[in-house]
């Protein structure tokens, strides 16, 4: 799967499943926009990639500020003479905690990163993949975008609307051969995820998938490279499980 001569964007790109997304894109011969709330993280992964011979510039982007976004794509278009693709990864969770005990403030902030966000993503990248006559949207979303999560309320809420707004966008889009697809995963051995891991604990104890294991984020690197790529031309608006089977039985 190559992407020579593309340009993609990846939000979330300082850490976790973005970094991967960063490796296995620019390894696909992708020039990268490696964006992210944490800038000197973001940084140092766009330095790394060019260390490899890689074409990646950072920038320092909140994905709930539409101004940001906006300064994303002009960034990719003015570096690398337009987008063909993004990665729209950038989210947040929160601490376990009844539907009737989460704060608004809570359900607020969720809500503009993890659903907002690929929202204000997606308004500002669509222009720049018109102008390329066609392109590939992949939504990271979660299990929590199917399915619902004890104490997980303003999390779940958001990642079905991200793959909501995949669905609708996969449909408007759909015509301009521009493919918009979410990607789902279940629990991914993340740096984030292991300094959470609460104390006494194995991912062992947690994990409730037939694999008996978590995910690794160049799994689900893999999978959003495969659905930016020419490789699935007819898949579209898919909400694609990426969980080693947890909700099989
Ligand atoms: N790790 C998992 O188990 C898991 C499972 C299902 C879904 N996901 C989803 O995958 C995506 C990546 O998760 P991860 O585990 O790699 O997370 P992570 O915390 O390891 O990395 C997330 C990155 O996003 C950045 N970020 C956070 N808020 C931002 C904002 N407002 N604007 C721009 N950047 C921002 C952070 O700085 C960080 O670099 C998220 O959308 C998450 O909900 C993760």
């Amino acid at each position: 799967m190559r992407l020579d001569g593309k340009v993609a964007i990846i939000t979330g790109a300082a850490a976790g499943i973005g970094e991967a997304c960063c490796d296995v894109f620019a390894a696909a011969g992708a020039a990268i926009v490696v964006a992210d709330y944490d800038e000197a993280g973001a940084h140092m992964v766009a330095r790394r990639l060019a260390d490899k011979g890689a074409s990646a510039v950072s920038i320092a982007v909140d994905v709930s500020d539409e101004q940001a976004c906006a300064d994303m794509v002009a960034l990719a278009v003015k570096r690398f003479g337009g987008l063909d693709c993004a990665v729209n990864n950038a989210g947040i969770a929160h601490t376990p905690t009844p539907i009737q005990e989460i704060d608004v403030a809570l359900w607020q902030r969720v809500w503009e990163v993890d659903a907002l966000g690929v929202a204000l993503c997606l308004k500002h990248e669509i222009p720049a993949l018109l102008k390329r006559g066609g392109g590939s949207i992949v939504n990271i979303a979660s299990g929590a975008g199917t399915h619902g999560a004890r104490h997980m309320g303003a999390y779940v809420a958001a990642k079905h609307a991200a793959v909501g707004i995949t669905r609708t966008a996969a449909i408007e889009l759909a015509p301009h051969r521009i493919r918009v697809n979410a990607v789902c995963p279940g629990l991914i051995a993340t740096a984030r995820n292991n300094q959470n891991l609460p104390t006494g604990m194995k991912w062992s104890d947690l994990v409730s998938n037939p694999t008996g294991r978590l995910g690794e984020p160049h799994e689900v690197a893999n999978m959003a490279l495969w659905l930016a790529s020419d490789r699935s031309t007819f898949v579209n608006g898919e909400a694609i499980a990426i969980d080693g089977g947890k909700y099989l039985s």
